[in-house]
């Protein structure tokens, strides 16, 4: 028996090419081979007239291996598999289940019809890991959906639907579910003596620059920073102006050029990190779940407002409690607006918004979470409260209920410790909006049950979250290394630094924005004492003055109706009398030394909450930080672009402005490695 993942199957004149390599059919070596072996054997037969190219399992070629980027090529290589398919002298249709993506699709594009099933989607999605479909997508397929859509499917990389693309001539034929081998196999019969046989590499594109300058501009803020949007662009271009084989090579340096920089690495490395953060060490995979039928949220403000959504959003009822009647409404209200908001984009119909709030059950009672599997709390952030609202869960929750605490800095094994049941609590650290927001920090409390984790972290997936197994630490893993970064910050500003200078740095460096907008954003006045007589810091200046940030019009920056910042003189005065009354004296700070101080200290937290334990791998932190803060994805998160910038150069870095450096971080120092 051969262990190939390809096994042919000759059905009267048609041989049916079916590739079973899951979980995905990534178009690995063994399967190249498998083909390009299929395709000789094809080709061999005279009794074979047309070949028709299926996967088994839950979808058709998902795409080129990623594992075997950046490792030496192993032939046949799928560049010169794609051309030999397209110039086969035989009928080859490709049949489409699942997902045919990046190289799948190109395989796909590489056959001379394609069949697919409704529910299946199509796409190009290499521009999401820092690169270009590099096995000829590029070039043919513009030729196949025209210009704008090319551009629309290489540069943005989302799927198309089936249906979508047959109306592109993408698909050349819907086959009803269940029956996409009868389809293909009749589509074989109808074409197998048709010549000459279709190949979409001689077809004929126009120029449209129009076209192109249109799509450059609409999207250059969304592609800030990236290089791989520009690549594709260029090549869609390309297309549309060079003869096919020339496209080729064009499409062949591009890629190069992308595949051995920084961007796609660390997009590469995020592909699989976020796939790994959802891995518990120490916990077997298989382990027993807890059953989540019905969710208790305790609070109707913004957090657990957005809390709710994500639960009815997938189909999950919810109990939601409120202390006072008009909290409650105000609560539901703005879950309605919410989704209704939405719908009015077009992005839910009437019936799925109905559905959702069909789901929720206001109430004001704690007694009615009785019969909730999981309870979240998301009140505001006071021990004290939190810990007599879990008291009273203690009371009211069924036995093996999950209780769980949406608290961004307390201590998650106290608040257990306030229960009978200290196994069944954990921390579920909602990112704001908590709707929208992909990250969500599960806090592992020293008492929290192996399967209580693994639950919370599986019903992560299904509420469409991004989720990290953070431990119990002040600020766990986001918020604690944001607070050096907020120090140095506001040390910065005492020292010559102005909020738009370390704001312009951040940006630069592609943050969507600084630590003084943020601040701004948040609100200046979390956290703040409120007594407007203390004034220790600067912010206490800004907070006393109401100057709180957006909401109030003025904060660290000045805003008009419209919310458009500038800077503010009276900001600059504020800072100035601060700095002259404690005889500080003001210097230039260099654009180098905020990046030494404000990401530098980062990695260094980064490393200390590794050495601590406190986050599985350093993976993890750098999920935490793409989808919880929006750092780049292009520079790979905090740890992994450490080791872009150089572990040895941080240390130095840090070291000249004296600060402890973590043991971790200064053995990969010593090493010259990263994390
Ligand atoms: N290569 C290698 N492994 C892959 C892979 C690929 N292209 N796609 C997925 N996997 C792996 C995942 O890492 C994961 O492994 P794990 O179980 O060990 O963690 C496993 O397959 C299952 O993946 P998901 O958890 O993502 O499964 P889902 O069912 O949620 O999603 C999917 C399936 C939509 C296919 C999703 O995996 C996906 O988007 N994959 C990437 C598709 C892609 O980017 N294709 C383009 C590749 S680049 C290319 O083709 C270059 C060419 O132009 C030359």
């Amino acid at each position: 028996m051969s262990d190939s993942p390809i096994s042919t199957e000759k059905r009267g004149d048609i041989l049916i090419v079916t590739s079973n390599n899951p979980p995905v059919n990534a178009l690995g070596a063994g399967v190249r081979v498998g083909l390009d072996a299929a395709l000789t054997q094809a080709s061999a037969d005279d009794g074979i007239k047309a070949v028709v190219l299926i996967c088994a399992g839950q979808t058709f070629f998902a795409g080129a291996d990623i594992t075997e980027f950046g490792k030496p090529p192993v032939e046949p290589i799928l560049t010169d598999l794609i051309p030999k398919i397209e110039a086969f002298d035989k009928p080859v249709i490709a049949a489409i289940h699942g997902t045919a993506l990046g190289g799948g699709l190109e395989t796909a594009l590489g056959a001379h019809y394609r069949v697919a099933v409704p529910s299946a989607k199509l796409g190009v999605p290499e521009v999401k890991l820092g690169l270009l479909p590099g096995a000829g997508g590029t070039q043919r397929l513009p030729r196949v959906v025209g210009v704008k859509a090319a551009l629309e499917m290489t540069a943005k990389g989302d799927p198309i639907s089936a249906t979508q693309a047959h109306k592109w001539g993408l698909v050349d034929e819907l086959a009803e579910e269940g029956a996409l081998l009868d389809t293909a196999l009749a589509l074989a019969e109808k074409v197998k003596a048709i010549r000459p046989i279709p190949r979409v590499s001689e077809r004929t594109i126009s120029p449209d620059d129009a076209a192109i300058e249109a799509f450059r501009k609409e999207n250059a803020r969304k592609f800030r920073g990236f290089d791989a949007p520009a690549a594709n662009i260029a090549c869609v271009e390309a297309a549309t102006r060079l003869p096919f084989a020339e496209g080729i090579d064009f499409e062949r340096t591009e890629f190069m050029k992308l595949m051995f920089g920084s961007q796609s690495a660390a997009q590469r490395h995020i592909f699989f990190a976020e796939r790994k953060a959802s891995k518990i060490d120490g916990i077997a995979s298989d382990i027993a779940l807890r059953p989540i039928a019905k969710v208790g949220v305790i609070g109707a403000g913004t957090m657990g407002g957005g809390i709710t959504m994500n639960f009815l959003s997938a189909g999950i009822a919810v109990t939601i409690v409120e202390q006072a009647e008009e909290a409650l409404n105000r609560g539901v209200g703005v879950i309605r607006k919410n989704y209704e908001a939405s719908a009015a984009k077009g992005r839910l119909t009437t019936e799925q918004v109905e559905k959702a709030m069909g789901l929720l059950t206001p109430s004001l009672s704690l007694d009615d979470l009785s019969d909730c599997d999981l309870i979240i709390e998301a009140i505001f952030e006071n021990m004290d409260v939190k810990k007599e609202v879990f008291g009273k869960l203690d009371a009211i929750a069924k036995p093996g209920a999950i209780l769980a605490s949406n608290t961004s800095y307390l201590n998650v094994d106290e608040i257990a410790a306030s229960t009978s049941r200290p196994q069944d609590v954990l921390g579920m650290h909602f990112f704001s909006p908590a709707n929208v927001m992909k990250l969500l920090e599960v806090v592992r409390g020293a008492n929290t049950a192996d399967d209580v984790l693994a639950t919370v972290m599986a019903l992560a997936k299904k509420i469409k979250k991004v989720a990290v197994v953070a431990g119990v630490c002040h600020g766990f893993i986001g918020n604690r290394m944001l607070m050096p970064r907020q120090v140095e910050a506001n040390k910065l500003l005492m020292e010559g630094a102005t909020p738009e200078q370390i704001d312009r740095v951040h940006v630069e460096f592609g943050m969507p924005m600084g630590p003084f907008q943020m601040s701004d954003l948040a609100g200046v006045d979390i956290g703040w004492h409120r007594d407007p007589t203390r004034i220790e810091s600067i912010r206490d200046a800004l907070c006393a003055e109401d100057r709180w940030g957006q909401k109030k019009g003025a904060g660290f920056y000045d805003y008009d109706e419209k919310r458009n910042p500038t800077p503010s003189p009276r900001v600059a005065e504020i800072i100035e009398d601060f700095r002259s009354r404690s005889n500080m004296p003001k210097r230039e700070i260099s654009d180098q030394e905020i990046i030494e101080r404000t990401l530098y200290t980062m990695v260094n937290e980064g490393a200390m909450i590794l050495e601590e334990g406190m986050a599985q791998r350093a993976s993890d932190v750098d999920v935490v930080w793409i989808y919880g803060y929006g750092w780049p994805v292009y520079r790979g998160g905090p740890m992994f672009w450490a080791g872009l910038e150089g572990t040895p150069k941080i240390v130095e870095g840090l070291k000249k402005h004296g600060f402890t450096i973590s043991p971790l971080l200064a053995e990969k120092a010593e090493k010259n490695e990263g994390f």
